[in-house]
């Protein structure tokens, strides 16, 4: 990976941070995404479906209240983005089996992954053979039916790169990779960028101060829109983020489950950002698409009822008591998962009795 870096630096001279992320996470052939081993207790970090079942299928049930609000439809597109080991979609298949409805399901899964897609696929099989994967949204855009669809995205938005600028002297400079003494190490722009700045950023920023934006977000987000527009339908997006736009450096890598450096192990420890749900909120807004207000992970899960799931749990199987708890804990205590995790629900329907009433479950009131 260092090497394909320092080729790369070599033709352009330096690299965006988006580039040096894009590259150290999705490279073909070498990229961090292209390994087996990245999550879980043996790899680097675990995510809330790789926790325990229950969070998956307390998504399949939101699922399954979903397609009952929208009576009318005989078929649904469910879509995962980027959907790692397909643990959740897995849990949501075994949930939702207990309460199948009349709509038919197809499913389709968006992994750039060609491991992780063999490994969903074995994982997949023997709860339904019938799906279909994709390497991108253009592939799952040409390849869907009309019907409405839902997106659901664990953990994907914070693994799309970001670009970082920097408040110096009065001017904004773009944080950029190159090289030095052999070394691929951060460096900045010698230019004065003028970064996308939303309206309650502008004219307050420190000598400093660090601001972030995601185009690849954006885009993702778009083409995503697009499909609620021409089919209908919702997208679920559950990660760690912010809810509120500000300065600050978010950029993190994660290695065997601890912080790391994030200009070592290249290619080989997972490198995000958090989310920035106001910026997602009001790409969709500006395209008439309906943004419930996000919620925090803790909330969504508690009103959907996680804490009942895990007492069933663990009446059925006293022996698990404490692991059941802890993993609870895990997803919704405030200095866990609860308060850092947001949920998302964009939604565009053009039923005249759907429009204007639709609540997704867990965003009702407190
Ligand atoms: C942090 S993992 C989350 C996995 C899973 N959703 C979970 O919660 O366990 C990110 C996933 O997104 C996939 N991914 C990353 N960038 C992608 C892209 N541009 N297009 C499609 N999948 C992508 C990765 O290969 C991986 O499956």
């Amino acid at each position: 990976m260092e090497n394909i870096l320092k080729s790369y630096v070599a033709q352009k001279g330096l690299m965006s941070l988006a580039e040096f992320m894009q590259i150290c996470l999705s490279h073909p052939t070498h990229g961090y995404y292209m390994r087996s081993d990245v999550f879980g207790k043996q790899g680097d970090f675990t995510t809330a479906p790789e926790i325990n079942q229950m969070f998956g299928e307390i998504i399949g049930l939101w699922l399954v209240d979903c397609m009952a609000k929208l009576p009318h439809e005989p078929e649904f597109n469910l879509i995962e983005l980027g959907p790692g080991r397909g643990t959740l979609m897995a849990d949501i298949l075994r949930s939702m089996a207990k309460f199948k409805g009349k709509a038919k399901v197809n499913i389709h899964m968006v992994e750039i992954s060609p491991k992780l897609t063999e490994m969903q696929r074995k994982k997949l099989a023997k709860f339904e053979p019938n799906i279909h994967w994709h390497k991108d949204l253009d592939e799952l855009k040409s390849a869907i039916n009309s019907a409405p669809c839902i997106f659901l995205a664990n953990e994907f938005f914070d693994a799309l790169p970001i670009a970082q600028y920097e408040f110096l002297d009065d001017q904004w400079f773009e944080r950029m990779v190159g090289e030095k003494a052999g070394k691929i190490v951060p460096t900045l722009s010698m230019k004065p960028a003028q970064p996308n700045l939303p309206d309650i950023l502008k004219n307050r920023a420190a000598d400093g101060a660090i601001f972030e934006d995601s185009p690849a977000s954006l885009y993702y987000l778009d083409k995503i829109l697009a499909i609620l527009k021409t089919n209908q339908g919702i997208a679920l997006i559950i990660d760690y983020g912010h809810d509120g736009h500000g300065f600050g450096d978010t950029l993190q890598a994660v290695k065997n489950h601890e912080y790391a450096k994030i200009f070592e192990n290249l290619g080989s420890q997972d490198i995000t950002a958090h989310v920035n749900f106001t910026a997602l909120t009001e790409r969709a807004q500006a395209q008439n698409i309906v943004a419930n207000p996000v919620v925090t992970q803790a909330k969504f899960l508690n009103d959907l009822g996680i804490g009942l799931r895990a007492q069933m749990l663990i009446r059925k199987n006293p022996d698990k008591k404490l692991e059941i708890s802890e993993a609870l804990n895990r997803l919704v205590a405030e200095d866990e998962m609860g308060n850092l995790f947001k949920v998302m629900a964009l939604h565009y329907f053009d039923h005249k009795d759907i429009k204007s009433q639709f609540t997704p479950a867990g965003f009702g009131l407190e």
